[in-house]
């Protein structure tokens, strides 16, 4: 089952949104022209990722300082999981998740 959310319009450099989706958070980001959709869930010890700060494709969670490199999703300060991504699924002007 195809959840949409997001008009294809409002993918611009920069976009970040939270979407909660049974019982789960999910960030929607566009980076450098790729859009991305990540748990938005930090692995280290779960804090929201939406106001990590982004520089140089490194995404840094706030709570601990924890580093990832946003497309592999690899820590790169710290023994810990990686970013969890998910697969973005596309119908008529909408992105959204398979379900
Ligand atoms: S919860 Fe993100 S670095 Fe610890």
């Amino acid at each position: 089952m195809f959840v949409a959310l997001e008009h294809l319009l409002n993918l611009k450099e920069g976009y970040r949104r939270v979407f909660p989706l049974q019982g789960r958070s999910l960030l929607l980001m566009v980076v450098e022209g790729r859009t991305l959709l990540l748990e938005n869930r930090c692995p280290h010890q779960g804090a929201p990722l939406h106001d990590a700060t982004l520089v140089a494709g490194v995404l840094r969670c706030a709570r601990h300082g924890i580093e990832f490199e946003l497309l592999s999703g690899r820590a790169l300060n710290a023994q810990c999981p990686g970013l969890v991504h998910l697969p973005l699924a596309y119908a008529a002007d909408r992105v959204g998740i398979e379900l």
